[in-house]
């Protein structure tokens, strides 16, 4: 009797396989880190056969573990890092180009040279996204247009593209000797080719990027089976049977499947998805029209959403850039050194600005520095900006929707610094709820595979297993509160001033 669901979790920085009961509850966890490959300024590459050997670690530490195998496991789900672009030969499964993150602002020229004609938003209305360097679309051009050789094979059918999770679907179900290639609804809503409507590809706006079609994947719903894991790995036939982008999958392991509820997930970045039913609502405020999810042949439902590009990775560049930590969780111990923030705000623009500024060309910026600040001011201001940064996309939120959020469920690893959500919830000026399983990414995903081979009956069994853990009120007087917001936001115009013009 297979009791268990396994979510494979293809992160930013890590790749984890998770093991859930029907509770929804973790039962054993692998993980292993990738390297973050930075050659240039604005460059952030992936290799992405190590992901693939991380993939299959990281699946046999979480069996072995919880001394399971193939035979207690009922579906594998997959949960991705979203936007990252991977190009590889059909016929050799080699990749010709690391994996071009989302976080890459390279293809910038290529974006102006788009929206040159039309503007940034002149595919806005279909796809749901502005032209901008976060979404795959322009990394799978940027490929084309400099890989040696990439082009030719690309038209004569010999290339493939998909985003993490589609290139972990490929490898699973057998790779070179018959990998299904496909990707669900919600990692295709990221690419800037899919029709929200109709949820297919636009041939069209393919041809203005000069992507062939027969790269793409074909879309399918984020709960279906898509094919059996192929071969000797140690999850043989077990079936594939769940996809969703990473936040999608948090807002789903959050259960937040009412039009009106949302999460804010903390990770590398930040994302708050807000659930707008099936309606498909534009945003007059920075954020994105994406998909939430779509379960076999139901109606997809759509979600609005605020993408922040940097935030956990600021901790990661405190430790390894700046060194002045040495391991991630210190952050914590280093910020409550000191009272206050000493003064300092820290815009992390380094992948330009995202929701609800869309600004490629801001750059980070440390601001009001005086000989008084230490590195604990710094690691402060560092994790204040995340709570700023949500803030601002929550703003946008409530101005798209016509109503105030009354409280945010957040979940991602930050959400264990206690510190960092009482902060957030005094500057949200709303409740902050944290559910009992944290992991809510990894556990969208075992929820979507596992509804579709029936291990669970339906969304009413997954709401039954949320239960909240934590819950910040805010603390923080109003007037002191509009105080450091503005502090914020005068930060935030100089990170935008910053331009090598
Ligand atoms: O859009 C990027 C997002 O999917 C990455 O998420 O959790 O790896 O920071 P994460």
């Amino acid at each position: 009797m297979a009791d268990y669901v396994i979510a494979i979790d293809q992160g930013t920085t890590s790749s984890r396989a998770i093991i859930f009961d029907k509770k929804g509850s973790i039962v054993s966890t692998g993980q292993l880190e990738h390297e973050q490959i930075l050659p240039k300024p604005g460059w952030v590459e992936h290799d992405a056969n190590e992901i693939w050997r991380n993939v299959q670690e990281v699946v046999g530490q979480a069996l072995s573990r919880a001394t399971l195998t193939r035979h207690d496991i009922a579906a594998v789900g997959i949960t991705n890092q979203r936007e990252t672009a991977v190009v590889w030969d059909k016929n050799t499964g080699q990749p010709v180009y690391n994996a071009i993150v989302w976080q890459d602002t390279r293809t910038q020229d290529i974006v102006d040279r788009l929206a040159a004609d039309g503007g940034v938003e002149r595919f806005k209305q279909i796809v749901g996204l502005p032209l901008a360097t976060y979404f795959s679309g322009t990394k799978i051009a940027w490929i084309l247009e400099n890989v040696p050789g990439a082009r030719e094979k690309a038209e004569a059918g010999d290339l493939l593209f998909g985003t993490t999770d589609c290139w972990v679907l490929w490898n699973l179900t057998g790779g070179t000797d018959g990998g299904v290639h496909a990707t669900d609804v919600t990692n295709a809503s990221r690419t800037l080719f899919m029709d929200l409507e109709t949820l297919q590809w636009r041939d069209d706006i393919l041809e203005v990027f000069g992507v062939p079609r027969s790269m793409l994947p074909e879309i399918k719903s984020s709960s279906e089976v898509y094919g059996t894991v192929h071969g000797s790995s140690l999850l043989r036939e077990t079936p594939v049977a769940g996809i969703l982008g990473d936040q999608q999958a948090a807002t789903f392991g959050q259960a937040a499947f009412t039009p009106g509820e949302s999460k804010n997930t903390y990770g590398t970045g930040c994302f708050l998805i807000f659930n707008t039913g099936e309606e498909i609502v534009h945003s007059k405020n920075g954020l994105l029209t994406t998909l939430g999810y779509k379960l076999g042949d139901q109606p997809a439902h759509y979600a609005l959403e605020g993408s922040i590009a940097v935030t956990g990775s600021l901790i990661q560049w405190l430790r390894d850039q700046l060194g002045i930590i040495g391991s991630a969780p210190e952050v914590e111990a280093l910020a409550k050194s000191v009272d206050d923030n000493g003064g300092v705000y820290f815009v992390p623009a380094f992948s330009g600005l995202f929701a609800p500024y869309w600004r490629a060309d801001a750059r980070g910026a440390i601001v009001g520095m005086t000989r008084y600040v230490n590195k604990g001011h710094i690691a402060r201001a560092a994790l204040e900006a995340t709570a700023f940064q949500t803030r601002e996309v929550l703003d946008a939120v409530n101005a798209d929707s016509g109503v105030n959020l009354a409280e945010l469920k957040v979940d991602g690893g930050m959400t264990a610094n206690s510190e960092l959500m009482q902060f957030q919830a005094d500057i949200l000026g709303v409740d902050v709820v944290r559910p009992v399983v944290a992991e809510t990414t990894a556990l969208g995903a075992a929820y979507a595979a596992g509804l579709a081979v029936g291990f669970w009956s339906g969304l009413d069994d997954l709401s039954a297993n949320w239960q909240e853990d934590a819950r910040w009120t805010p603390q923080l007087d109003e007037a002191e509160r509009d105080r450091q917001l503005r502090l914020w936001k005068k930060a935030v115009t100089k990170s935008m001033e910053w331009v090598d013009d």
